[in-house]
């Protein structure tokens, strides 16, 4: 039932039966989420943020509603959301890993009630490696402080099994990659003392965490040492990142390529040869056709790999206007949510079937 939907509906949105052929729809994938964004409102790429900046999706404190957006995405099969944060914002403004109580518990706001949906919920730090224009590690905060950040928040959490450790928002423009994954080590090394030990941490290499450079960069080489105090690997998976516009920014509403003969396949080829998982945490395109048809095939793609593919984040709800230009913020018309069209023909699992949950 689900696979032959999945066939017409490809073939609807596609005009070249070739994707047929790569994208046998196997196993379903375990994810399938969206960005719920606002908190990481006020950063830019190098990891410049101001807390003031931030704008919570959170009714309570006069903003959007989240809660409202991730019951809505919940009832249409959704099951993960991510929800990015400054670190500027946990800290107020100080760069430490110690965090304010006020603040941190603003955020938390938003991670009960997202947890309150019964989904998983990725707690991501949206810095770029950086702390105000300084690399962590490499010049810029120490591995002991961003240890002490790690440590800080997952000891909060370490009881929850459905909170997902995102460890850095793309990083990019790294002099040392091993040296990144020496910061990296430290974050997952202290999320696991804290008490953290089964939950899920997601491993983000160089090139904004590019599913395309994740080999070539030097990245999953790197990452692919970077192990649990007690040496395992288990839940230590790869985190990329994939938009589908002709520069690969994710800022241009026209989506040209599905990114799979350039990034998901050698990705997927690589995690299977060394036994590891990856999951994108970000995707999506503008409101377009091109951007449906894309990203439909992306992600059926993905769902043929997913022995290796844990699943896709869409970005980005939240906090955004409708009109981003990568909207998928659903309005609510006083009857019911109305989704964008990229979610309502693409992304949402009620319409293409890939995730395990949904029949
Ligand atoms: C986690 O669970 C342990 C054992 O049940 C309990 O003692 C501890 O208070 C809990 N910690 C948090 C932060 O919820
Ligand atoms: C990169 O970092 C690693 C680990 O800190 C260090 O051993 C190595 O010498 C560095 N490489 C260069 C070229 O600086
Ligand atoms: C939902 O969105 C579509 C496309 O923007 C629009 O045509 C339609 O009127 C909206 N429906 C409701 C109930 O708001």
């Amino acid at each position: 039932m689900a696979i032959k939907f999945l066939y017409s509906f490809i073939a609807a949105a596609v005009s070249t039966t070739a994707v047929l052929v790569n994208a046998k729809a196997s196993a379903p994938l375990r994810f399938a989420g969206v960005n719920i964004a606002g908190f990481d409102f006020g950063c830019g790429t190098d990891g410049t943020c101001v807390a003031s900046g931030a704008v919570p999706p959170i009714h309570k404190l006069s903003g959007i509603d989240g809660l409202g957006q991730m019951q809505h995405f919940v009832k249409d099969g959704y099951n993960v959301f991510r929800l990015p944060v400054g670190w500027q914002y946990l800290t107020n403004d100080k760069m430490t890993g110690v965090l304010d109580a006020t603040q941190f518990a603003k955020y938390n706001t938003l991670v009960s009630d997202c947890l309150s949906t019964g989904a998983y919920c990725e707690i991501d730090i949206h810095n770029y490696a950086r702390y105000n224009g300084q690399i962590i590690g490499q010049g810029g905060p120490s591995n002991k402080i961003f240890a002490e950040l790690w440590s800080n928040i997952a000891s909060h959490w370490k009881n929850e099994t459905k909170v997902i450790f995102g460890v850095m928002n793309e990083p990019h423009d790294i002099p040392n990659i091993t040296a990144w994954a020496a910061s990296v080590q430290s974050a997952v090394t202290a999320i696991r003392k804290a008490g953290a030990k089964t939950q899920m941490i997601l491993l983000p290499g160089t090139d904004y965490t590019s599913a395309k450079t994740f080999v070539s960069s030097g990245s999953a080489d790197a990452l692919a040492k970077v192990k649990n105090p007690d040496g395992t690997f288990t839940n230590l998976i790869m985190d990329v990142h994939r938009y589908l516009d002709y520069d690969g920014s994710g800022t241009n509403a026209e989506c040209v390529t599905n990114g799979i003969d350039d990034s998901w396949t050698p990705l997927a080829t690589w995690l299977r040869a060394n036994g590891r998982k990856a999951f994108n945490t970000e995707t999506g395109g503008g409101n377009v056709e091109s951007c449906v048809k894309y990203v439909s095939q992306e992600i059926a793609y993905q769902a043929s790999q997913s022995d290796v593919i844990l699943g896709y984040i869409g970005w980005a709800a939240g906090s955004f206007a409708t009109n981003y230009v990568l909207s998928q913020v659903p309005s609510y018309s006083g009857t019911g949510w109305n989704d964008t069209l990229l979610v309502s023909m693409a992304m949402s699992p009620k319409i293409n079937k890939l995730i395990a949950t949904v029949a």
